[in-house]
């Protein structure tokens, strides 16, 4: 699509004899509408020209105002606004839109580099928690994104597989578990058995010399203890698969922290040579208190590896193996001590790529009771809010009557689609407290609404039958120069640029805000226009506008992992 703002600075640059890059790096969009798509302000031109700004703006304004760029292009004080033509620009979008399809708003500008998304990696045995979705959803988006712009993607789960929790798991299986319990519901019963573990181990200490014990011998891959372990993992991943599928998302690798288990001595000796690891009351550790982030632990007094040393392990294989461009990691902001003591360790080591490695932090969610305990059993699990966002849904479009042929499907879409836009649509950092209400609120600025824009586009192309089939770019554009169409086709416009930014700066919520932006716009302008209407040019042209902007919030959804269904 055209690039306006180069366009515009090669012009201004031409008309002012200055460097094309730097006027395109001042030139504005302005908030008010009224002062054009784009304005240059003249002031910094002053010293060069010596004359006062304003003039500078009129002398530049009567070089370049006959080009046929333009619709018009006022100097108002120091300032250049500039209205570009309507109709080259809804061409331009409309032709882009039609033709590119579910790749429109997509690029290539990642071609050959390869961005890894580390994202939801819940610890086996334990509840898959609200407090996992928002890695889960934020790390799918931004995986999406980056594949939109062509880069090489892989998609890690690195699960919490390991630890000295799985010695006393396995020790409280052995004496107080049975398979059938396990079987029927696995991380609810391993759960309750953890739990009494610690409850046991208050008043007879052995359990815990027993615990440490079993975890050695899983370490050094005794069969029987390496088989509960295996069997524990692999009914914990189905009881996650079934939430993934839920929301459509999957994985390239699920080499979780067990993985590495066999990869650690070779962390320890570098550690070593470089001079890094000090012997402190029996363990290893990484002083880093001149770069105030503490001191690391490396290695436990009896020593096993800890959280940490399989995250340098991990990233060492990720850039051996994978040659990551990017190494990005979606984990909650509780954990950015953590990320970043091992980061600079791993910069220590002598690794220049320590930094592209990025932790992408997200703030906390509460419940409004108070802070989660698994341990207390304040817990919401995932899947019961899928489950009743679903239920919740289908009871609404019972009650509404709303069209669809797939009471089911629907439901699950527009449901499971609610709780992921909440998810995206504020600011990754901030803190929330999780509220059935809000999730399920099914107006405003809502997944559901979207959605519902999304299905009104569809239903409007349906109606218009056999012209449907007929919808091209070669349309008459004065028919559509009114407010409302220009305020969805600048929009429109601006879309893959929007794309790029959410993605390099992680931010999901970016597109998010965009896309209801689409969806506003979109229903001004169904509200205020009619679009079948009989002037055939007319209902031509508005109609590839409206399947322009059908496709456009299809692909915008589908970057934050939503489906948009045909009707509701
Ligand atoms: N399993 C951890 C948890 O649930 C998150 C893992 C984050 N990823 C990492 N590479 N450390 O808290």
């Amino acid at each position: 699509m055209i690039d306006y703002k180069m366009k515009i600075a090669e012009l201004i640059a031409g008309a002012a004899d200055m460097d094309a890059a730097e006027v395109c790096s001042m030139i504005e969009v302005p908030s008010d509408e009224k002062m054009g798509d784009f304005a240059f302000p003249c002031f910094k031109l002053a010293k060069v020209f010596r004359k006062a700004p304003p003039l500078i703006a009129q002398e530049i304004a009567e070089k370049i105002a006959d080009n046929e760029m333009f619709e018009k292009v006022e100097p108002v004080n120091a300032y250049l606004n500039m209205f570009v033509s309507r109709e080259e620009m809804t061409r331009d979008v409309v032709a882009e839109a039609l033709d590119r399809k579910e790749m429109f708003a997509h690029s290539d500008i990642g071609s050959g580099k390869r961005v890894i998304v580390e994202y939801s990696s819940p610890n086996i045995a334990k509840p898959f928690h609200i407090g996992h979705l928002r890695s889960t959803v934020i790390g799918n988006s931004i995986y999406k994104l980056y594949d939109a712009l062509g880069y090489d993607t892989v998609r890690i789960n690195h699960l919490g597989d390991y630890g000295t929790q799985f010695g006393k798991m396995i020790v409280a299986y052995r004496k107080w578990g049975n398979e059938e319990d396990v079987k029927r519901d696995p991380i609810k019963t391993l759960l309750s058995y953890y739990t009494k573990f610690h409850v046991e181990a208050e008043n007879d200490p052995d359990l815990d010399q027993e615990a440490r014990n079993t975890f050695t011998r899983l370490e050094s891959g005794e069969p029987e203890e390496k088989a509960l372990w295996q069997w524990f993992r692999d009914e914990s991943l189905k009881e996650f698969t079934e939430v993934y599928d839920m929301l459509g998302i999957e994985f390239d690798s699920y080499a979780g922290e067990s993985f590495y288990s066999d990869k650690m001595q070779r962390v320890l000796d570098e550690l070593n040579e470089k001079g890094l690891l000090e012997e402190s009351q029996g363990a290893n550790v990484v002083d880093l208190e001149e770069y105030d982030l503490g001191t690391a632990l490396i290695t436990k007094s009896d020593g096993s590896t800890l959280y940490i040393t399989r995250d340098i392990a991990a990233a060492i294989y990720r850039k051996e193996t994978y040659d990551f461009f990017k190494n990005i990691y979606v984990v909650a902001s509780q954990q950015n001590l953590h990320f970043a003591q091992w980061f600079k360790i791993v910069e220590l080591l002598g690794y220049d790529w320590a930094k592209d490695c990025i932790h992408v932090p997200f703030g906390l969610v509460s419940l409004e009771e108070g802070t989660m305990s698994t341990r207390e059993g304040r817990v919401v699990f995932l899947k019961d809010v899928l489950d009743q966002a679903v239920e919740k849904t289908r009871e609404i479009i019972i009650e509404k009557n709303v069209n669809t042929d797939n009471i089911d499907e629907t439901a699950a879409i527009v449901g499971i689609g609610a709780v992921i836009f909440q998810e995206l649509s504020n600011g990754r950092i901030k803190d929330y407290v999780f509220k059935w209400d809000r999730v399920l609120n099914f107006d405003g600025e809502t997944g559901p609404y979207v959605q519902y824009t999304h299905a009104r586009a569809a239903s409007v192309l349906r109606k218009a039958g056999d012209d449907a089939a007929k919808i091209s770019a070669d349309v008459d554009y004065s028919k559509i120069r009114s407010e409302a169409a220009y305020s969805l086709v600048k929009l429109l416009h601006a879309m893959p640029d929007v794309v790029i930014e959410a993605a390099n700066r992680c931010e999901p919520s970016i597109l998010t805000r965009h896309i209801i932006d689409i969806a506003q716009a979109f229903n001004k302008f169904y509200h205020d226009e009619q679009i079948l209407v009989d002037d055939e040019d007319e209902k031509m042209a508005k109609l590839a506008l409206v399947a322009s902007a059908r496709q456009a919030i299809e692909n915008g959804l589908a970057m934050l992992g939503i489906k948009a269904p045909e009707r509701m």
